[in-house]
């Protein structure tokens, strides 16, 4: 696969430079079938989903169901009544804290998150926690970033039948480690606790089998796996999401509307009141087989351990930087780099990086509490996704030295 060609993003040049994009974590860039495809069906299916009988409305339906089949099978889910589609993770998020909390979640009860969420995954949970007179519970990172399933065991041992729900990552976009999710939702299950696994780094970075992996809720945005800004998926068990109550009322969710009475759709529809982002959720197709492509091209995975491995051994020699999310076995790392350098702040490191044609990303990234157990209010992050190469590490780090002695 010649992937700098599929993605004409790259191609383009930053103040006169080439432009070596290292913020994907954020965002990662699209391949040319997603955008052909964003393009034409602005055309060829631009008429409103589920609704009206003629032709133009049949094929927007038909491609919004095509994305949602895309999404089921890529994740190996049982039936697309699993599958919601959302804007994005927070928007997940948010549905299963705010309707799965209402439905289960009493005074005195506590969700247990982890120390290494993003604020998507935070957030929801406190204001839950807020409408229903319960508690916030955290399991801690340590040194190295990792989290303890022996630990995760004591926790919910001792607050036997308080903790309603476990929210974790499955990749923190600080950290870069890959959680050992599977264990995770083994441990909560023989507590009886249910599991959210946050996917947003995860979906791109490792093969999720939501049947093999077992945990009751995966959520991520299709923004960062190569699909338009404003698509997101929410995997539920069938179970809880015929138990939890509907999100927001309007459209498409009901069945059947009286002013006395409203009767719900079927899943998923219960849950994707409005109009929803068709032609971003139907480009999940092109999107996904570009990574289920990416993801069977062998020289492609080689070639992104040979970045992770050459970045982690030449940024620390950088003398005072400081990387965090250190795992103890390399192979649960994935190529995405925090780090500090005594001296720098990272949004001016940043800015000089910025000019010489690098995007990195600078600041507390949506995860402040993280960064304060780490000691920091900011940091700078380097995330590089499959298209990057290992002349654009060398050069990066070139640069960074260079940077670092400016502002010193
Ligand atoms: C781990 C994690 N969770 C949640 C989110 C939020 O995703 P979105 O802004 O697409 O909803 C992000 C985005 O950076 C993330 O990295």
């Amino acid at each position: 696969m010649d992937i700098r060609n599929e993605f004409p993003a790259l191609e383009q040049q930053a103040y006169g430079r080439p432009l070596v994009y290292f913020d994907n974590a954020a965002t990662s860039q699209r391949p040319r079938s997603v955008l052909e495809m964003q393009q034409r069906l602005g055309v060829e299916a631009n008429a409103n989903v589920h609704r009206a009988i003629h032709y133009l409305s049949g094929e927007a339906t038909e491609r919004y169901e095509a994305g949602r089949e895309a999404v089921r099978a890529f994740i190996n889910a049982p039936a697309r009544e699993n599958i919601v589609l959302t804007s994005g993770t927070t928007a997940s998020v948010n549905l299963v804290a705010t309707c799965f909390c209402a439905r289960y979640l009493r005074a005195g009860d506590r969700i247990l998150i982890s120390e290494a969420e993003h604020h998507s995954n935070i957030v929801p949970w406190q204001l839950a926690c807020e409408r229903h007179g319960a508690s916030l519970e955290v399991l801690p990172v340590d040194e190295a970033g990792e989290l303890s399933v022996e630990e995760l065991e004591r926790r919910l041992s001792a607050a036997e039948g308080c903790i309603k729900l476990l929210a974790v990552t499955h990749i923190s976009n600080i950290l870069g480690i890959v959680n050992p999710v599977a264990e995770i939702v083994a441990v909560a299950h023989k507590h009886g606790v249910p599991v959210l696994v946050d996917g947003a780094q995860g979906i791109v970075h490792a093969p999720v089998d939501v049947q093999a992996l077992d945990s009751d809720f995966y959520v991520f945005s299709g923004h960062k796996i190569y699909a338009p800004t404003g698509t997101g998926v929410l995997y539920g068990k069938r179970e809880w999401l015929e138990a939890m109550p509907p999100y927001m009322g309007g459209g498409e969710m009901v069945d059947t509307v009286t002013f006395e009475k409203t009767t719900y759709a079927p899943l998923p529809l219960k849950f994707e009141a409005g109009t929803p982002n068709f032609t971003g959720a139907a480009c999940f197709v092109p999107a996904l087989e570009c990574a289920r492509a990416i993801g069977e091209d062998p020289a492609l995975q080689d070639a992104q351990r040979a970045m992770r491995d050459y970045l982690l051994e030449e940024l620390p020699k950088i003398d005072g930087l400081r990387l965090y999310g250190t795992p103890r076995e390399k192979a649960h790392k994935i190529p995405l780099f925090s780090f500090t350098v005594e001296g720098a702040f990272p949004a001016d490191l940043a800015q000089i990086l910025d000019k010489m044609g690098f995007a990195v990303r600078s600041g507390h990234m949506c995860a402040e509490p993280l960064l304060r157990r780490f000691g920091q209010t900011s940091m700078l992050r380097a995330s590089l996704a499959p298209y990057n190469t290992l002349a654009e590490c060398e050069a990066f780090v070139k640069a960074l030295r260079r940077a670092v002695n400016m502002l010193r």
